[in-house]
């Protein structure tokens, strides 16, 4: 199942809801990947309190991926990584992870636009 968050308008709540949706698909069991397209302005790893990628990842993330300069973009397991305790220690050990922007890639003129991206 792909579920995808777009708008043409900031501050919508995409990034909340995404999380909200990918942390209880989580709890059920299931394998979940959230990928942060939001090159612009990279909020998951702030979201579900990843201090190391906060604003994002400095390589590999999902940019360098879209533009074929890696195989293996950055992936962060949730569960294992977040800063609230709640987190790491769910009521099942679900699967849980996410793929940061890369930060360096802002200023990229390749970067698609920022209203694309949860
Ligand atoms: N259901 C909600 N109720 C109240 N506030 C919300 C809700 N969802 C999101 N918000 C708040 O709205 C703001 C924007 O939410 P969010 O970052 O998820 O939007 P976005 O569409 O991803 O925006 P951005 O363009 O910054 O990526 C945040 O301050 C968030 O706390
Ligand atoms: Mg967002």
């Amino acid at each position: 199942m792909l579920i995808f968050a777009a708008s043409d308008k900031g501050g919508t709540g995409r990034s909340v809801t995404s999380c909200n949706i990918a942390y209880h698909l989580s709890m059920q069991r299931n394998d979940v990947a959230y990928l942060d397209f939001d090159f612009g302005s990279p909020t998951t790893g702030a979201i579900f309190e990843i201090s190391k990628v906060e604003r994002g990842t400095e390589q590999n993330g999902l940019h360098s991926y879209v533009e074929g300069k890696t195989n293996t973009p950055h992936q962060v397991d949730v569960l294992a990584n977040s800063d609230r305790a709640g987190l790491r220690a769910p009521p099942s050990r679900a699967g849980s992870s996410c793929c940061p922007a890369t930060r360096a890639a802002r200023s990229s003129p390749t970067s698609p636009r920022r209203s694309s991206a949860a």
